[in-house]
């Protein structure tokens, strides 16, 4: 059989990928900007098959600001089908086709006051509150993957300088991973926070453990959306996160093109 890192190869030349973005809920605008190809997850063998609105199941390969990225529109959540491993597919082929860093994008609730809706929160560290593994069952001692500093300080570093040049806020927090699809009650918010929390999500988290597992460096932002259950009068809806996400997007667009210059 062909495989996703083949195809690929063969669809948009065999020069080697520098970096990989996922973009979550909302975040797809960039995936246009992308001088280069789209290629439908459908086409890649074991890509994963996305069920949620507001993403765009595409991996699209090319330059961005002079940098070969693969961008990928959309993830498969662990509660699509209780897969925490969903995206080792995709992220191995990244791997394949030569990737060293890899920038994941998500869609969050904020826990802290002074991280509003329409900020973003650049992630120091987080909690796998989830405790489901995408490592559960790989057979091999890499499985046991350290996971200090498992957010790359140079990737950080490069962000924060970007963002400063663009004079966009950038405050870093601990991102808590809840399953979903459910939001989280008021109670579980004060437990998150009590736990050290300043967002939380329902991605990221396995897509981190994936990439430290493949050798990838690691860096996650969080567009804040909401604030979290019981912390203000909003009601939190699929809905209000799709119509949220676009605010902090067009801010983390300006951080990620000016922290690509910087990777030239
Ligand atoms: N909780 C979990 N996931 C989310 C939230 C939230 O409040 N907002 C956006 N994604």
């Amino acid at each position: 059989m062909t495989t996703a890192t083949e195809i690929i190869r063969a669809r948009a030349g065999s020069q080697p990928i520098r970096m990989g973005l996922i973009l979550g809920s909302g975040l797809g605008h960039l995936a246009h900007q992308v001088e280069g190809i789209a290629i439908p997850y459908a086409d890649l063998p074991g890509f994963p098959h996305v069920s949620v609105s507001g993403h765009n199941p595409h991996l699209h390969i090319g330059l961005l600001n002079g940098v070969r990225v693969a961008v990928f529109g959309a993830r498969e959540h662990y509660y699509e089908n209780g897969n925490a491993a969903a995206m080792r597919p995709a992220l191995e082929a990244l791997k394949q086709l030569g990737a060293t860093d890899l920038i994941v994008t998500n869609a969050a609730g904020s826990m802290r006051p002074d991280i509003p809706p329409g900020d973003l929160m650049l992630l120091s560290d987080h909690i796998n509150y989830n405790g489901r593994n995408p490592l559960i069952g790989e057979p091999t001692d890499a499985r046991f993957v350290p996971m200090t500093e498992a957010h790359s300080p140079r990737l950080r570093q490069a962000l924060q300088e970007a963002a400063a040049a663009e004079n966009i806020p950038l405050k870093e927090g601990v991102y808590c991973w809840y399953s979903g699809p459910s939001f989280e009650t008021p109670a579980e918010i004060r437990m998150l926070r009590l736990l050290g929390g300043d967002a939380v999500g329902m991605s990221t988290v396995p897509e981190v453990i994936l990439a430290r597992f493949l050798g990838l460096n690691v860096a996650a932002i969080s567009t804040i959306t909401n604030m979290a259950a019981g912390m203000s009068d909003e009601a939190i809806s699929h809905e209000h996160t799709k119509a949220m996400a676009p605010l902090g997007a067009a801010k983390l667009e300006r951080i990620l093109r000016r922290f690509l210059l910087a990777m030239q």
